[in-house]
């Protein structure tokens, strides 16, 4: 019987459960919160220790010492067994390996190898001398974005409604040339705020600021939703491009990145207020490349898949919840925001030079399927 691999807080989830002493240890902890290992599926690919941030404080750097410090002991709870032989307490079933068979039998090709994790890689003064206003950085995609672009050396005008998320993010940034700025993006005055808060220069806009909807068909479709999702969604985009605009034609220069979504793709995605609201910004993108890009403009949309973050989904419709679950059985793994800030970054930055008018899918894949 060959020794199986000691486990460490950077290996991936997977492993974890994989592994024959650390599966039904990592099972166990689960078990005692009532998860089951499924909950672990959308994040699999991501070192355990990458939950002590996820969770919010739910997982923390104790519980990962001890889960290594059990799995080096061998202390595998009482009822499972290590790699086939039977335990104190006479069971035979393998936790993990049974695990393991059913996950090959479901899809082989991902059981062959452990996908390596992604690392972010900074482009060291891409941003540098340039002026980026992302919106939504208070949190999730907003707040990687405008972090990467800080940390290669832009200006960031950082804006949110959450003064809390603002302060924490520029705390997290010392010494980065950021100004935060409180703004609901759905009002005039404030958005005439921001683009004085940027100054004579704006070489960049990441509209990433948005909400979700609740997931309700047409039939069950209620104004307010409606109002609410496109204000932000829609509205709330279109001013910050309406009022860049013409600044960023007076250089000669300029890239707008909106957000979509994969609601912007299909129509299985969310409610739909949601769904239209990012058909909309996709046309919103599109009629601005068309029209500014002879005037040195470029703007184009990502479209993330599922991204870990605090953007809060619910559902209140029954026919909204039975059709959108149906349709994210096909769901890639979820990506982190530094995964959907890295495409934005991209599109943003000159490395984008000839790309105008794209919806940009970063989504492992998902729209493909
Ligand atoms: N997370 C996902 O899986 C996912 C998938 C597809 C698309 N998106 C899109 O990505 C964008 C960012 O979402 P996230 O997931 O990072 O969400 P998030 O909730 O973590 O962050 C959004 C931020 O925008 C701010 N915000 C909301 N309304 C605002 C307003 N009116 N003015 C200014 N700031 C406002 C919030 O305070 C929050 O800090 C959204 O446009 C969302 O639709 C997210």
């Amino acid at each position: 019987m060959s020794t199986p691999k000691p486990l460490s807080g950077d290996d991936s989830i997977k492993t974890w459960l994989e592994h024959p002493v650390g599966g039904p240890i990592l099972r166990d902890l689960l078990a005692q919160a009532g998860q089951d290992a499924d909950v672990m599926r959308p994040v699999q690919r991501l070192a355990i220790k990458r939950l002590i941030k996820l969770s919010k404080g739910q997982f923390s750097q104790e519980m990962v010492d001890e889960l290594v410090a059990r799995a080096a002991a061998g202390d595998v709870p009482a009822g499972t067994t290590v790699n086939g032989s039977t335990d104190a307490a006479g069971t035979t079933e393998p936790a993990s390996a049974g695990a393991e068979a059913s996950a090959a039998a479901a899809s082989p090709a991902a059981a062959a190898v452990e996908v390596p994790e992604w690392v972010e890689r900074l482009d060291q003064g891409r941003f540098a001398g340039k002026t980026v206003i992302v919106t939504g950085a208070g949190s999730g995609i907003g707040r990687a974005t405008a972090s990467r672009v800080a940390r290669e050396g832009g200006r960031v005008i950082a804006v949110d409604v959450s003064q809390e998320r603002l302060d924490e993010f520029a705390g997290e940034h010392a010494g980065a040339d950021i100004v935060t700025l409180v703004a609901d993006i759905t009002d005039d005055a404030k958005v005439a705020e921001i683009v004085a808060a940027a100054g004579d220069r704006i070489d960049g806009l990441a509209n990433i600021a948005g909400i979700m909807d609740d997931m309700t068909p047409i039939g069950e479709l209620t104004d307010a939703v409606w109002q609410r999702v496109f204000s932000v969604n829609v509205d709330g985009t279109m001013k910050l491009m309406r009022a860049v605009v013409p600044v960023m034609v007076a250089q000669g220069i300029g890239s707008i990145v909106n957000t979509a979504s994969e609601a912007a793709l299909r129509g299985s995605a969310a409610g739909v207020a949601y769904t239209a609201s990012k058909h909309a910004v996709v046309g919103l993108t599109k009629s601005t490349a068309f029209m500014y890009g002879p005037s040195g403009l470029r703007v184009n949309a990502v479209a993330p898949g599922p991204t870990i973050t605090n953007i809060e989904a619910k559902f209140a419709s029954p026919l909204g919840a039975e059709r959108v679950q149906l349709a994210m059985t096909i769901l890639p793994d979820a990506a982190e925001a530094e995964a959907l800030a890295a495409s934005i970054t991209f599109l943003l930055s000159d490395d984008g030079v000839n790309i105008n008018g794209v919806v940009l899918a970063s989504d492992g894949g998902w729209s493909a399927a």
